[in-house]
């Protein structure tokens, strides 16, 4: 009679690499929605916080903008923004205020932190005002009035000069937060 022991020794062990290998294999397909979405999760510095993600946008040559500091308001013109399928390019974004400091450059968003109008600039006071609620702010954002709509000063963004062409990185932030929180 032959021996069938180490045939259905090997059969069992065929038979238990092949149920551990399908239970491995369920998990990781259950698994893997959760594991792609890890990064995004764990990285929010890119999607809501930071800046480095966020273009530097050209607005205007430095001596263009007043050496006294008075404000100019420029649009934000986007080169380019990509969603998951489409680049578009030349998209109208806002628009900023810009005061020069010698060769610094100060760059507030237009929209009132309050619920999101047009900041004025006013000449004959030389400070912003937000005529639907009335906020106003100094010449250097901070909120002037006691009980201010607006919780907080207007919103600032990074800038620099490079070779006498200014730059910002423009970005928009939640209204009526006392926080400056990108959008
Ligand atoms: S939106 Fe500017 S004060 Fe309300």
């Amino acid at each position: 009679m032959p021996d069938n022991t180490s045939s259905e020794e090997s059969n069992d062990g065929r038979r238990k690499f092949i149920v551990t290998s399908t239970i491995a294999a369920s998990a990781a397909c259950a698994l893997f929605p959760l594991a792609s979405g890890i990064p995004s999760v764990m990285d929010p510095a890119t999607k809501e916080t930071g800046t480095a993600e966020v273009p530097w946008t050209k607005i205007t040559r430095l001596n263009t903008l007043p050496e006294n500091g008075t404000p100019t308001k420029f649009e934000v013109i986007l080169a380019k923004v990509r969603d998951a399928w489409t680049t578009y390019t030349n998209i109208p974004a806002g628009a900023v205020y810009l005061a020069r400091n010698g060769k610094e450059v100060t760059a507030f968003n237009l929209k009132c932190p309050h619920l999101g109008c047009a900041i004025d600039y006013r000449k004959n006071t030389n400070d912003y005002f937000c005529p639907c609620h009335n906020s106003t702010f100094a010449l250097d954002g901070s909120v002037t009035t006691e009980n201010s709509p607006s919780p907080r000063g207007m919103d600032t963004m990074d800038t620099k000069v490079e070779d006498g062409t200014v730059w910002i990185r423009f970005q928009h932030f939640r209204p009526n937060i006392s926080e400056k929180v990108p959008i």
